[in-house]
């Protein structure tokens, strides 16, 4: 299993204390949510403090844009050196061209899917996308519990992608705890996202570890 701490749960008054944490760990990605307060509603971290957490990061970023018209900020997270730029099906008008843009400026590209969104919707894109992100609660605030019928997303998902022969992973996010992550890596899923289950912890890295050998 490939385990991406969210930051969106650490002390934000002492970053570099987490990402030392996440360096150490053996967390595979750090995830970071970047939000705008009109796509979700609410604001997160923008591009000077991401811009200082890649600087002191050393696991590749797994950038996650809750914004309006993600296709305006793909040269700003190239700049950051991402791995996987993560846009969302609802917010992009023109997703095949925005997808092809992220290949074009050399990062890995995720289209992520909000609770409400069907997974059939995908069929034409799958096999252009790295990775489908289905999130797991709605977006826009950590600490948040598990929709359940998320589970038989990543049944229909991990379906798609045998039978149409996709090398997409499958991500899911929100509420990815010691009781649910068991039951989503059964369902298929190949990233777990945890924000406060991580971040929450008295060890951190015990967690990461639970989650990476799932
Ligand atoms: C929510 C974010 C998540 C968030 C998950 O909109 O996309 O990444 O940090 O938080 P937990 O793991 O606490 O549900
Ligand atoms: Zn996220």
């Amino acid at each position: 299993m490939l385990v991406s701490p969210s930051l969106l749960a650490a002390d934000f008054a002492n970053l570099q204390k987490d990402i030392e944490m996440i360096n150490r760990s053996d967390a595979d990605w750090l995830h970071l949510d970047v939000m705008d307060g009109v796509f979700v509603p609410n604001i997160s971290f923008g591009f000077p403090v991401l811009e200082a957490v890649a600087r002191h990061c050393k696991k590749p970023l797994d950038v996650h844009l809750m914004i309006v018209e993600p296709e305006k900020f793909i040269r700003q997270v190239q700049a950051l050196g991402a791995y996987m730029m993560n846009v969302h099906y609802e917010a992009c008008r023109h997703l095949h061209r925005t997808i092809a843009e992220i290949h074009e400026a050399g990062m890995k590209a995720a289209v992520t899917l909000n609770p409400h969104t069907p997974v059939c919707l995908l069929e034409d894109i799958i096999r252009d996308v790295d990775m489908v992100l289905i999130m797991t609660v709605n977006p826009g605030f950590g600490g948040q519990a598990f929709i359940e019928h998320s589970l038989d997303k990543v049944r229909m998902l991990r379906e798609m992608i045998e039978r149409t022969g996709s090398k997409a992973l499958i991500e899911v996010d929100g509420g990815v705890n010691g009781k649910t992550a068991p039951r989503l890596a059964e369902a298929g899923v190949d990233v777990l996202v945890a924000g406060s289950y991580v971040f929450g912890a008295d060890q951190p890295e015990e967690r990461i570890k639970t989650l990476k050998n799932l």
